[in-house]
């Protein structure tokens, strides 16, 4: 939900540090600051981006090489200077930047203020700077031992970097719930610290990705020492991460939205051929035999997400029963976490998440994982806590998604969950050999049919045009189409601000229908073979109650173009496989709206890109 960035080496910390924030601003952005040391703190802070923290930063910080940084999504206290990190001790002395939620702060603050202690602004955060004090007055402890020692009594999550000027040469970080990892250098000269890797990966690919309640010291010339919280050490890999950082630039698109969503070719085939063998002839997900004869035998398959990673997961519903026949749940991460679910040792528990790190679903996993169930995580971000906690996960290989509206991730899953479907499918004689094979032969044509979509982009463009003033749209679809029809509603509404709704089509009935009017436009996803016709019927009734109607349908369509008003048109495909085409003109429709809307389509108000925060 906010990023944090640190630095300590021979370097001038300071650019590195606003770079850095530049590179995280897709998880928070409504105020950003940093922190850097020169006997006292030099500290800078600033409401809104990162670009306005930058330019306030003046001459002082030159040579200094040593900081910390962040860049905030507000969780206690509104986005004002105040409450942008990083926040300082009452003595001055301990700075903090922290990801996370303290969700004991309240009962802190309360002691410290009997203590005398006064606060600026409204944040969780500056209660847990002041009880760093507070703990390490009272027990007399270096900055370390006082941080663990505060840690013990902290209830929610954090990923925090803190320098104590009494202490100049050291940072201390740590995590526990919040994404947080260390780029070393062969001489231990330098250390990065981020939230994830795209800060660190130009400076250094050699990554070290911390897990829950440990506690690193950096020191310039020493190796990284870890422990737990209570001084235990901890073992520790250095990864060697290659992540191409050309890939992480708009290039000559407008927006990263823009450039994901015409990257999709690129990815799906990247991932789908991830998970094949050599020849591409058959699935082979790697390692998977771990888990074979689970997945197999399993009574049931409980899908765990949110958001459009819980609209793959719905998809994955209609492909998995389908074809492997295997009784499979799609739950909100957040409800099933807190519902006091039945889970038994046949389950698989599957979480769907493109950054690994959402908290809802990684708290749904963990649960899980303490009830006996098999997790299983279908995940974007390599090293991300999901994929360390999971007993097996499938990665998608869309590269880095930096835009907040998820596109490429969401084909990639699909792809993921469609393959390990017919892979269930042929293990559990559900399929023969020979129509896996067919699918797979389908499924790898999908690169091409989705770049033929976008030769109607501009088409595209020129319907969203004339919606710029609407303030609702009902979104409709039948079958594997439905999630398509809830992703596409959520696309408008998370970037455009119009209001949304996905609805099953034969619902109408039920009561949507009442709502329909001129002023009320309504998508219908209609490429399905198997419902073709009843959407026709659903597409009449709109009509005739005067409701505009925008389809998308196959290219070689031969009545919902009489019916609706505007069509998008894709390649027909399988039913099983429209999901990911059907999905693109949607993509673009609400990337366009929004556009002509002058939204920040990449960083849309009050959203981040990972919601680490419950
Ligand atoms: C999708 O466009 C949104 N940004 C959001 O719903 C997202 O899908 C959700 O927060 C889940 O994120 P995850 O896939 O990283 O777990």
């Amino acid at each position: 939900m906010c990023g944090i960035v640190g630095y300590i080496g021979n370097k001038e910390a300071s650019p590195i540090l606003v770079d850095g924030l530049k590179k995280l601003e897709y998880r928070g952005y409504d105020s950003a600051g940093i922190a850097v040391l020169n006997g006292d703190f030099l500290i800078y802070k600033q409401p809104g981006k990162v670009i306005n923290l930058e330019e306030s930063i003046d001459e002082r910080v030159k040579g200094l090489s040593m900081g910390i940084a962040h860049t905030r999504w507000a969780t206690h206290g509104e986005p004002t200077e105040q409450n942008a990190h990083p926040h300082k001790s009452n003595n001055g002395e301990i700075v903090i930047v922290h990801n996370g939620i303290i969700e004991n702060y309240k009962f802190l603050k309360d002691e410290l203020i009997k203590h005398g202690y006064t606060f600026i602004g409204q944040t969780d955060t500056e209660v847990l700077v002041n009880y760093i004090q507070f703990v390490q007055e009272k027990n007399h402890l270096n900055i370390e031992d006082a941080l663990k020692k505060t840690l013990q009594g902290i209830n929610g999550a954090y990923a925090l970097a803190v320098m104590d000027k009494k202490e100049p040469n050291k940072m201390v970080v740590t995590r526990k719930g919040s994404p947080l990892a260390i780029g070393v250098t062969e001489t231990n000269e330098e250390f990065y610290v981020a939230s994830d890797a795209i800060p660190i990966v130009e400076h250094t690919q050699s990554l070290v990705y911390l897990n829950d309640d440990e506690v690193v010291v950096l020191e310039r010339g020493k190796k990284l020492k870890i422990t737990d919280i209570y001084g235990v050490q901890k073992p520790y890999r250095v990864k060697n991460i290659d992540l191409n950082l050309n890939k992480v630039s708009k290039g000559k698109y407008e927006h990263y939205m823009l450039k994901e969503i015409f990257e999709q070719p690129e990815t799906i085939k990247n991932t789908l051929y991830s998970h094949l063998n050599t020849e591409n002839t058959n699935i082979n997900f790697e390692n998977l035999d771990v888990l074979k004869d689970k997945l197999i035998k399993a009574n049931r398959i409980i899908i765990v997400s949110c958001g459009t990673s819980w609209h793959a997961g719905i998809v994955g519903e209609y492909i998995i029963e389908e074809l492997a026949r295997i009784p499979v749940e799609v739950e909100y991460a957040s409800e099933f976490r807190y519902r006091n679910p039945i889970i038994t040792e046949g389950d698989i528990v599957m979480a769907i998440s493109q950054s690994g790190e959402t908290a809802d679903t990684l708290a749904a996993l963990r649960y899980s994982k303490s009830k006996g169930a098999t997790t299983f995580c279908i995940c974007n971000v390599f090293g991300s806590s999901m994929a360390r906690e999971c007993d097996f996960t499938a990665y998608t290989y869309a590269g880095s998604e930096v835009g907040v509206a998820s596109t490429k991730a969401f084909t990639a899953q699909v792809a993921v969950v469609s393959l390990l479907a017919i892979q269930l499918g042929v293990e559990r004689n559900t399929i023969s050999q020979e129509k896996a094979s067919a699918l797979v032969e389908e499924i790898k044509t999908l690169p091409l049919e989705v770049n033929k979509i976008f030769s109607t982009n501009e088409h595209i463009k020129s319907i969203a045009k004339n919606y710029t003033q609407t303030t609702s749209f009902l979104f409709l679809g039948r079958g594997i189409n439905f999630p398509i029809a809830l992703e596409g509603a959520l696309k408008l509404k998370e970037i455009s601000y119009i209001h949304a709704e996905g609805y099953p089509a034969a619902e109408m009935k039920h009561g949507p229908i009442a709502m329909i009017e001129e002023s009320l436009p309504t998508v219908i996803v209609a490429t399905n073979n198997e419902y073709y016709d009843k959407l026709v019927s659903n597409a009449q009734e709109i009509k005739a109650r005067k409701g505009p109607i925008l389809a998308v349908i196959n290219e070689d369509d031969s009545d919902m173009i009489h019916v609706a008003d505007f069509v998008f048109k894709v390649p027909r495909v399988s039913d099983m496989l429209q999901p990911i085409v059907s999905v693109i003109p949607l993509q673009l429709f609400s990337y366009h709206v929004a556009v002509f809307k002058g939204c920040n389509v990449d960083q849309p108000r009050n959203l981040a890109k990972s919601v680490t925060v419950e």
